[in-house]
């Protein structure tokens, strides 16, 4: 209700200061914990999650209102990317809204304030407090002449004060940054990441949809072959389907509406190809029950959401989860869990 009052406002302004007077809001809101619904809570990873909605990266890039956001609805929170050093990003602007596409596009660039101020506001949260698992998703920097050593020296400072690690190699920003999924590439990257994680933290994995069957296929080797816990499915993408709005020449990764079939189909490609082996997450255009349903049939455990938000207002999760609910009920599951992968291939 009273985000359709300030919509309008809210889209006259340039995207990112949006963003910024959102953030402002939510740091004023106190932490609060998703309302419990037994029906959708489960274990994954070892991880209990309250229920299978989380915010995903990108929208709390410095941990600045990972409490706040699951007194929004949310099961889990991921907040990052985060580098070691902090960087300033692109220039702007570099965060679109395609209202017409119900779309976002996005150039930001990894823009952090680093692994160690971000350190510091995740040791004074009070984690026992957090309503669901909080996800550490880490990246390099842009001018790193070691990647891989920049992901294990961001997991090495933030990793113990998060529930999950996720290992982010799919920014379409960073360049150069996607060549990380080739295989040897990978297998070097996930060899070094699990050395660096405390024992027992799952680490996740998550991927760009713009993905060939060959690379979908040496993907599900290394995860399997490195114990990796979850893969994340997907990230943006640089690809450009028919779009309306016009924003829709600009560069970046899009996300969003346009991107939930491809996303969709990437999901069912890893479950096909994972048979189960590992959780799979589903990413990229949900903004409804259904839609999150669908993904959940599909053989994702959890799913996550950013660019509806936008859209939708900050009573999405909660929408998400209600719907959820009624659509278990209608299919006669007493449980999210008995759902996932029923439609698997
Ligand atoms: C993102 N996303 C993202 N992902 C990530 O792993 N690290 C990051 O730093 C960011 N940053 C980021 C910024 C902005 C402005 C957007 C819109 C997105 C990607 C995000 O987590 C998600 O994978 C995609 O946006 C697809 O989901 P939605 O937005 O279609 O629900």
């Amino acid at each position: 209700m009273l985000y359709s009052l300030l919509r309008p406002a809210l889209f006259l302004m340039d995207g990112e200061t949006a963003h910024g007077l959102s953030l402002a809001g939510l740091k004023m809101m106190p932490a609060a914990s998703p309302p419990a619904q037994p029906a959708l809570a489960q274990t994954v990873a070892g991880l209990v999650f309250p229920n299978p909605v989380g915010l995903a990266p990108g929208y709390d890039k410095n941990a600045e209102i990972c409490a706040q956001a699951f007194g929004l609805g949310f099961g889990f929170v991921e907040v990052g990317s985060v580098t070691p050093r902090p960087q300033e990003g692109n220039p702007r602007p570099r965060l679109f809204r395609l209202v017409e596409d119900r779309a976002v596009i996005n150039r930001m660039g990894f823009n952090n304030d680093g692994m160690d101020v971000v350190a510091a506001r995740l040791a004074s949260l009070d984690r026992a407090r957090l309503g669901g698992p909080l996800g550490i998703n880490v990246g390099a920097n842009k001018d790193s002449v070691d990647r891989i050593a920049d992901y294990v020296t961001a997991i090495d400072r933030l990793a113990p004060l998060g529930d999950y690690v996720t290992v982010n190699i799919s920014s379409p920003n960073t360049p150069g940054l996607r060549a990380l999924q080739d295989k040897a590439a990978l297998d070097d990257l996930l060899a070094r990441v699990k050395d660096a994680v405390p024992a027992g933290q799952p680490v996740f994995l998550k991927v760009a949809p713009d993905l060939e069957p060959t690379d979908i296929d040496d993907i599900t080797a290394s995860v399997i072959e490195h114990r990796i816990d979850a893969l994340i499915v997907s990230n943006t993408t640089i690809t450009r389907p028919a779009l309306r709005s016009g924003h829709a020449g600009e560069s970046g990764g899009l996300s969003g509406a346009p991107l939930r079939d491809l996303a969709q189909q990437r999901l069912r490609d890893f479950a096909l190809a994972t048979g189960g082996a590992l959780p799979l997450i589903g990413v990229g255009g949900i903004a409804s029950g259904a839609e999150a349903y669908a993904r959940i049939r599909d053989g994702a455990s959890l799913v996550q959401l950013y660019s509806a938000l936008v859209f939708e207002g900050p009573m999405l999760a909660k929408r998400i989860n209600r719907e959820l609910l009624a659509l278990l009920k209608r299919d006669g599951f007493a449980k999210i869990s008995e759902a996932v992968g029923v439609d698997r291939l």
